[in-house]
This record gives structure tokens, sequence and C-alpha cells, in this order.
């Protein structure tokens, strides 16, 4: 079977160029008996933060043409219920595990990747600075160099694992962040994150929404990866991963041809869970 192993950089080693992307995965074992996460070069788990949170009011996801938008405001399980429940799973999975982490201030990014920086099973960190619907944090550090230039260097004093900014398309120009990422020592970013959208529907009248806004993802959003990535990709020499809106074997590669050294599959997760396999035969004709 032909070698699709990647370096992203010295420090780590995918088996293949294909993650899963954050919040469409869970913590991995939510799935694990609907496909074999063993497949992918890494998981990429859902987005954690020092304390437990709710997230949002439902509606919180919606179907819209070619993709979706999300308002989950990080719901998720906290630092401590994380090493006792989900822990043990993702330590003894052969896939690379890399852990999202999000939070309100520069201090709590900071806390919960120094309480997990010492695990083995941890291969490295992404930083979401980019979630959309969160009303503190998230998306401020993403479009403000200075903010993120902090984050990012304080994140590099925490820890030597493999460290990647997760950046946001909803900036006028993504390069000044990509190369800020760089120049504080990320080890490699990852572009896009989702793009600020809203649904109307037109019997209620409502926003289909809770919050109004909220993130689109799917293959609607392809091309303005594409055009970031290829953006990006003139001014860094770190690796770029790829995420926004691909299904296929064919998607995969025209990410590689922009610019990408990697990928992650996001959305489509929920329509076709098992793409992976797909990508993977396709890749290696
Ligand atoms: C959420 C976070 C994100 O980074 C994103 O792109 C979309 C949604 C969330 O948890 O709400």
């Amino acid at each position: 079977m032909s070698d699709l192993s990647v370096a992203l950089g010295a420090k780590l080693t995918l088996a293949n160029p294909i993650l899963t992307a954050s919040g469409t995965f869970g913590y991995g074992d939510e799935l694990s008996d609907l496909l074999d996460l063993e497949q992918f070069g890494g998981i990429v788990t859902k987005s954690l933060s020092l304390k437990p949170r709710e997230g949002n009011p439902p509606p919180r996801i919606v179907e819209t043409p070619a993709g979706m938008i999300n308002s989950i405001g990080l719901a998720n399980l906290g630092l401590d219920r994380f090493l006792d429940e989900k822990a043990a799973f993702l330590g003894q999975l052969k896939s690379t595990v890399i852990v999202n982490v999000a939070g309100r201030e520069q201090a709590e990014y900071i806390e919960v990747v120094r309480r997990l920086q010492s695990m083995p099973w941890i291969a490295g960190f992404e930083i979401n600075v980019s979630c959309p619907n969160v009303k503190q944090g998230g998306i401020e550090f993403g479009v403000n160099p200075e903010l993120l230039g902090d984050l990012v260097s304080s994140l590099r004093n925490q820890t030597d694992k493999f460290l990647m900014i997760k950046l946001s398309p909803n900036v006028n120009d993504i390069r000044p962040l990509a190369e800020c990422a760089q120049r504080n020592g990320a080890d490699a970013v990852s572009m896009i994150n989702t793009l600020y959208g809203s649904a109307i529907d037109i019997h209620s009248r409502r926003p289909k929404i809770h919050t109004v806004f909220g993130g689109l993802s799917g293959p609607a959003i392809k091309p303005v990866a594409i055009a970031h990535i290829i953006k990006a990709a003139r001014v860094i020499d770190i690796p770029i991963i790829g995420i926004g809106g691909i299904q296929d074997g064919a998607d995969v590669v025209e990410f590689l041809l922009a610019g990408a050294s990697a990928v992650q599959l996001g959305t489509v997760n929920f329509f076709d869970p098992t793409a992976i396999t797909g990508i993977l035969a396709f890749l290696r004709k």
C-alpha cells in the first residue's frame, strides 16, 4: 500500500494527511462504532475549555444550501471531566491526537495547555481563536494580530508540543494573522474556521439560529478556504492545514495544490461519515 505519510515540520509526522476537524467528532468515542478512527492521520477533538460550558440555547444547527450554520457556543465538558472520561479512550488510539483548546481569556488557554502538555498521548494542540459564537474570547484573538501574537508566544512558552493556530476567515486579509502566528512560534496554522452566516424562517419570520448568527461550513465555503490558503501560503513557511467543505479526494488534492500540507474533514462527517475511506483510496491510486 502506498505511503501517504506527511511531515508537518520536524515535530509531527502523520500517517496520512487527513485529520478530523474539531467539533465534528466530539472526543472520538461517540463515533467509534460508526467508523474506524484509526484510518485518519489525526484526530482533532472538540474545543476544550478549562470549565464545562453549556453552550448556546437551541436551535443551534441549521442546514443551508451546500452547507450548514452552527452556533454551539463551545459547549464542552471542561478539562477535569475530559481527563476523567475521555483521556483513556483517546490515549489508547493508535492515531495522532490533537486537542483543540478554547478560552475566554489568555490565562484560560494557558492553563488548559499547561495541564495537558506532559501527557504523552497528546501530540499537540490546535488553538481555537476563531469561534464566531461566543461573546468573550474566541474570535477576538483571531482578528487582532496584537492579541494573537501575545497568546501564541505565551502558549509557546508552555509547551514544546506541536502548536497549531486555527485562523478565522472573517477578516479582510488573513496574511498578517498567519505571519503573526509564525513569528510567535506556532508550528502550523489551520484554516479556515467557519464564516459568519445567518438564516431566517420566512413563515415564523424568526432566525433559524437562536443566537441569530452562527458559523457557516460545508462545500459552500470551499472556494473561500482555497483563496485564503493560496494567500497565506505565499507569505508563511510553516505548514498550513486546510479546512473548508472537503467532501472527496479531488477536493483534498485541490487543497494540497493551494498550499496545504494536510487537511481536516468536518461537515462531510455529518452527511457521509465514511468519506475518509474513499478519500484514502483516491489518494493511493
Ligand atoms: C463553534 C465554534 C467554532 O469555532 C465554529 O467555527 C463554529 C461553532 C461553536 O462552538 O459555537
